[in-house]
């Protein structure tokens, strides 16, 4: 089965996710899905929240922190910087501050506090989090690509969801509880009840964002989860390992694409003996990939003669990956 059967099989799977170890071809394969499915008319964004700018890299254009750029026609592409979205943060605090207490300036122990909370890692994370959060719930594109960084980190986010559930969870019972004596102590004072109120409420938001994305990024209906593999030990092995973890975060995994083959007819030329050595290893971990993942195998994807940047070579890495022609545009392509 090739990937647009796949695609064209489940047209309600619009969240698509490119898994696995590092430098396998994750941003590749994203980039290239997201410009075939423009190609076929819907509208794409290919998003990461990836400080590497890697996106930039391939469409070659520098599109870091600039919201969707559109690359081409209905092909959007998106990389977050999350340091913008905590200076964001800041001066949205500092506004509250200013306002809540009618001062002029921020007290300098305030500002220091605000400057050493913007170093936490947590709030790095949060900032990521809260960004693909507004991604994925704004309901703008026909498909969605999330173009992840390498496993640990994918892992990390996921796990991140259950935690902020579970603590959203508590905080929420917690506030609910109060809001019973809240009531008692509002027949005393009208004000206060408003305020506890307006807390619950900012808390039961939080948590319906939460539960929303999460619950889009693991539905079997809605998300396609495509693990990148390559024909060497290590990372067959590796690979293995974490679609067993993600299957208990129920992420669902719809498929395999090998990356990175040589070419077979080369060994019909004249070719070096180390180059010929790679070809016949390779062969034997193809083998291998084909005895562990089977049916699963959506696409074999050839090595290319140079790294894949710009829509040309995009296109071509297209054509392999979907296992047919990417259609000509429908007009206004460059
Ligand atoms: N089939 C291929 N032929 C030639 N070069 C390739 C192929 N696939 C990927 N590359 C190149 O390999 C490098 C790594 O690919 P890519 O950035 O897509 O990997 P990644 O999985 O996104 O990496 P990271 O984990 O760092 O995000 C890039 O320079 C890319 O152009
Ligand atoms: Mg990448």
């Amino acid at each position: 089965m090739s990937l647009a059967t796949v695609f064209r099989e489940h047209p309600n799977r619009r969240y698509i996710e490119f898994g696995g170890k590092g430098g396998l071809g994750k941003t590749t394969f994203s980039a290239a899905t997201a410009y075939w499915l423009s190609r076929q008319g819907y509208k794409v964004l290919v998003f990461s929240v990836d400080p590497q700018a890697s996106l930039s890299d391939i469409f070659e254009r520098d599109i870091f922190g600039q919201g969707p750029v559109e690359i081409a026609p209905r092909l959007y592409a998106q990389e977050i910087d999350a340091d913008q979205r905590i200076r964001a943060y800041q001066d949205e605090i500092r506004g509250k501050i200013l306002d809540m207490y009618g001062l002029e300036k921020v007290p300098d122990e305030i500002e220091d506090y605000i400057q050493a909370a913007a170093a936490e890692p947590a709030m790095e994370e949060s900032a990521i989090f809260d960004a693909v959060v507004d991604i994925v719930v704004g309901g703008e594109y026909d498909y969605y690509i999330y173009d992840l960084v390498p496993l640990g980190h994918a892992l990390y986010y996921l796990s991140m969801a259950s935690v902020y559930d579970e603590w959203i969870d508590k905080i929420t019972t917690l506030r609910e509880d109060m809001q019973e004596y809240a009531q008692v102590a509002a027949i005393l004072e009208r004000k206060k009840e408003r305020e506890e109120d307006q807390i619950l409420a900012e808390l039961q938001d939080i948590k319906w964002r939460i539960n929303t994305s999460s619950r889009i990024l693991t539905d079997r209906e809605k998300t396609a989860f495509f693990f990148v593999v390559t024909p060497e030990e290590m990372i067959i092995q590796d690979t293995l390992k974490a679609s067993t973890l993600f299957a208990r975060y129920q992420v669902p995994i719809s498929g395999y694409i090998v990356n990175r083959i040589i070419p077979p007819e080369l060994a019909q030329q004249e070719i070096p003996a180390y180059l010929q050595n790679r070809i016949d290893m390779q062969v034997r971990f193809l083998d291998r990939i084909d005895q562990t993942f089977g049916q699963e195998v959506l696409a074999r994807v050839p090595e290319f003669e140079r790294d894949i940047t710009g829509l040309e070579m995009i296109g071509k890495v297209a054509e392999a990956l979907f296992g047919e022609a990417v259609p000509a545009g429908t007009g206004g392509e460059a």
